[in-house]
Formats: C-alpha cells, structure tokens, sequence
C-alpha cells in the first residue's frame, strides 16, 4: 500500500490494546485512526487518536485493517463491521467459540484475514521445536503446562492449544495444565517424558511488545492483499511484495 497504513485497534483499553497504542505512536509505515473498547470512552480525543466504544462501533472512521487484542464477545461485531468495510483483520483474541472460527475462516472468502494464538518470534520457533520432539519421541507423554496473570479469562492458552496441535500432528496425545498467578505476562512448557528420562522445551515472554509489535508488523502487510486466510509465516514471507 502507498501511504501509511489506516489501523483501527480493537481492545485499546485492554493490556494489549494499550501496548499496541503505544508503539504504534512510533512506527511510519501505520497509523491509528480508531481505539474501540468494550466500554464507551471517558475520554473521545487521546493523542489525535478518537476513542470509541463497542456499541459506536458502525461510526468509526474509514481504516484499513482492524488489529483485535479484545474478549469473544466483540468479535462477532468487529468481523462483520471488517467484511462491511472490505478491511483485512489481525486478531490474537483467544478463546473464540467454533461458531466464531467458522466465521473467520468464511471471511477469508473476501478480505484478508489472520488469527494467531501467539504473535512472538520465540513460539513460532518453539511450535517447530514440538513438532520436530514429537515426531521422533513416539510413545512419550507430553505434557503443557501454561501460566498466565490472574485476569485471563480463557484455559488453557490459545498458545497452549497451537502448541498441542503441533505435537498432535505429529503422533503425540497433548495433555493440558493452567496456572493462573500474579502478573505472569505467559509462559508455557511442552515437557516429553519417558521412563527415566524427560525433555522440556520452555518459552517465556516477559513483555507484551513481543506479542504488540509481531501484530503491528503483521498488519502494515496485512493491509491491501487479496481475500484470503493467512499465517504469519505466508505474511513475512513476502515481505518484499
Ligand atoms: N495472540 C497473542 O499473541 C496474544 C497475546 C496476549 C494476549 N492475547 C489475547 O488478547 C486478548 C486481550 O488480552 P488483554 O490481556 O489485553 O485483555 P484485557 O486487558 O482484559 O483487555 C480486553 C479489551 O477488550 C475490550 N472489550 C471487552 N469487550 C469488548 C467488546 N464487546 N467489544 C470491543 N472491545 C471489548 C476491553 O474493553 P473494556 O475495558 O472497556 O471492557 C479491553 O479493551 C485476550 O483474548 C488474550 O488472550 C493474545
């Protein structure tokens, strides 16, 4: 796309959305036109960017793609208001009900769309670790043991789940765990045992500009592509187009 990049940012009030808000003030290739949160603003104007709450949602102005750091329950208003607008879509929100996934597979029928559990370079590189430790330890338990914050709504992870389709795929029977303390950001550890033997794969993310910036990255080349539903691997991978 020629220009910068129109973003509208879906959950602004939220951890993510805040932290989204904030680097994006930084980058030239996108700007925010549009904050929505789930509740009407206390304040319409912060930095230039105009505040929005979800039941103003038809009023925002024109955007080029939506990033959604938000609950289950604004996505359905948000998909429809992206495939109105013809708007592609980022969204890392977890715990999306089937009814919800089918819907956004749909969508891909006519904008571009991403959903990823996790938007952080070191669980890309960790889901290829699990697949590759699952495809040799046949006959291993494997076990997910994920942490998060107190505040997170949904168990286990989106990332946990990722995590386990990878071993899945691969022979492996993924069993969960969830452990809800403190102000933990995310941590999840796939753990392969045998008799007398265990392998751990661990991932910890200790900032959320992990997760904001991957999303922000992603959504500047996101923008202006054909309908479609893409990965973040297919997005970098024509980076240069
Ligand atoms: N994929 C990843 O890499 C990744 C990383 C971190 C988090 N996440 C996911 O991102 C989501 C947000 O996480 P968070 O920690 O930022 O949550 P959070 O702090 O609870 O923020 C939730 C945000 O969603 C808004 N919201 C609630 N209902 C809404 C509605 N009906 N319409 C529009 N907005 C609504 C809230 O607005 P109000 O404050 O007004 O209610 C708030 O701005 C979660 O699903 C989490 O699992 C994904």
């Amino acid at each position: 796309m020629s220009g910068r990049v129109r973003v509208l940012v879906h959950g602004a009030s939220g951890r993510m959305g805040m932290t989204l808000l904030r680097l994006a003030a930084d980058r030239e290739d996108l700007c925010v036109c549009a904050a929505v949160s789930g509740r009407p603003p206390k304040q319409r104007v912060i930095d230039g960017v105009p505040y929005f709450g979800a039941s103003e949602l038809a009023g925002v102005p024109a955007f080029d793609v939506a990033v959604d750091f938000s609950l289950p329950g604004g996505f359905d208003a948000l998909l429809a208001l992206c495939l109105k607008r013809r708007a592609a879509l980022v969204s890392g929100t977890t715990g999306l009900d089937d009814a919800q996934r089918a819907a956004l597979e749909s969508a891909g029928g006519s904008i571009p769309v991403l959903w990823a559990s996790n938007f952080s370079l070191g669980v890309a590189v960790l889901q290829d670790l699990v697949a590759r430790a699952a495809a040799v330890l046949s006959g291993w338990d494997c076990d997910i043991v994920e942490s998060h914050h107190t505040r997170k709504l949904d168990a286990p992870s989106g990332t946990a789940l990722t995590l386990g389709e990878a071993a899945a795929g691969q022979g492996a029977t993924p069993h969960y765990a969830s452990i809800r303390a403190g102000d933990i950001v995310g941590e999840h550890l796939v753990q392969f045992t045998s008799h007398g033997e265990r392998i751990e794969l661990v991932h910890r993310a200790t900032n959320r500009d992990i997760f904001a910036n991957g999303a922000l990255h992603v959504a500047a080349r996101l923008a202006g592509r054909n309908p479609g539903h893409y990965a973040i691997a297919d997005v970098l991978s024509v980076d240069a187009a």
